[in-house]
């Protein structure tokens, strides 16, 4: 989508996420890759990206409940109801969605909450829209109060009523959307408003990948990379991922360049932890932040409860960074606890940071 769109004066760029179609928010994830993006990088993370259901690794309960609103719309010539998509970031929620549009035949648009800044913007959008077509939003949860409620009709009627002139002979027309399906992105559900979580057919969570799961999208890769790696390899690549596929490629990537430098090009358990040892890659994935976050808790603040705020303020990070990129990884690592009185480190962080856990009383 290259094109630009003017309605009402206002043009909308629809390549509005950045050259290579990555969100802001998995441009936060980008964080955890100490590497360096190059466009040859970005190119074939695209090509490593599944485009049918069948390729894609993981989330099986998700899966299973898109291959049934797929199969149920395509059957009755619909096109599939408006999903809500919960997931942490850079859990390719962005891939999710194109898989959603290519199993329906569709074409993909794709933009950002933040992205649509007035109502002419989401109605530009929308009257472009072809029948069936997926629109994916990212980060819907930061979408202006007036935008959302241009997005209620078009959920619920494909419809979009938009107002022409100006004081007393101002009035409203209703334009006919074709049928399209809305995928909504967002960190928390509980960060959107209920009229538009309502207007949601059906929802869906992502979460973090397991090491197995990630061993396996490891192996995909590598068999279209031509890359040679055996189970042990690949898990060790896995488990210092942090859960999250792209991750996974990107280091698959630097260890197959180190093995074929320093090595036979084969990469088993030991060639990858050498390779991501060199590369300073963190055991369990853990960029500097989250490294810090662990230091913090169980050093400078001496084990105790910390208020989110402090956190913050201690880290120079806003507390919304950390309650959604940072912790909810540590806590599904069992490395951070959420308590009534703050958050807190568990054992295995001090563990993690090579000292030995106070006793618990
Ligand atoms: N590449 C990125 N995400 C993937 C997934 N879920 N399955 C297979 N390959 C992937």
């Amino acid at each position: 989508m290259d094109e630009h769109v003017e309605i009402e004066g206002l043009v909308y760029d629809a390549a509005d996420q950045g050259q290579d179609g990555a969100s802001a928010e998995e441009h936060a994830a980008e964080r955890v890759a100490d590497v360096e993006l190059v466009e040859e990088d970005l190119a074939l993370d695209r090509s490593l990206r599944p485009k049918m259901l069948v390729d894609y690794i993981g989330q099986q309960k998700v899966k299973d409940s898109l291959r049934i609103l797929i199969e149920a719309a395509r059957a009755r010539g619909d096109a599939a109801d408006h999903s809500l998509c919960s997931v942490p970031p850079g859990l390719g929620k962005t891939t999710l969605a194109a898989v959603v549009a290519n199993e329906m035949g569709a074409h993909l648009r794709t933009t950002s909450g933040p992205a649509i800044e007035r109502t002419g913007d989401l109605a530009a959008i929308l009257t472009n829209l072809e029948a069936g077509d997926v629109l994916f939003i990212d980060e819907i949860h930061r979408m202006n109060r007036m935008v959302e409620e241009v997005l209620y009709p078009a959920l619920e009627d494909f419809a979009l009523d938009i107002v022409v002139g100006k004081g007393p002979a101002a009035r409203s027309i209703r334009l006919d959307l074709p049928p399209f399906t809305l995928i909504g992105a967002t960190t928390r559900t509980g960060l959107l408003t209920g009229p538009l979580r309502d207007r949601f057919g059906a929802s869906f969570r992502l979460d973090y990948y397991t090491p197995e799961e990630l061993a396996q999208i490891v192996k995909r890769s590598a068999s279209i990379l031509d890359v040679a790696v055996d189970e042990e390899g690949a898990l060790e690549i896995a488990r210092r991922s942090r859960g999250t596929p792209r991750l996974a490629n990107r280091l698959l990537k630097r260890v197959r360049d180190w093995a074929q430098v320093e090595g036979d090009g084969f990469i088993d358990e030991d060639t990858a932890a050498c390779a991501l040892a060199f590369f300073e890659v963190d055991s369990l994935g853990l960029d500097a932040v989250d490294n810090r976050i662990l230091d913090l808790l169980c050093n400078q603040f001496g084990g105790k409860p910390v208020g989110l705020s402090t956190l913050a303020a201690a880290l120079s990070e806003d507390a919304d960074s950390i309650e959604d990129v940072y912790e909810p990884f540590l806590m599904q690592q069992g490395l951070l606890v959420r308590t009534p009185k703050g958050r807190q480190a568990t054992a295995r962080a001090y563990e993690h940071l090579g000292q030995v856990p106070p006793a618990s009383d």
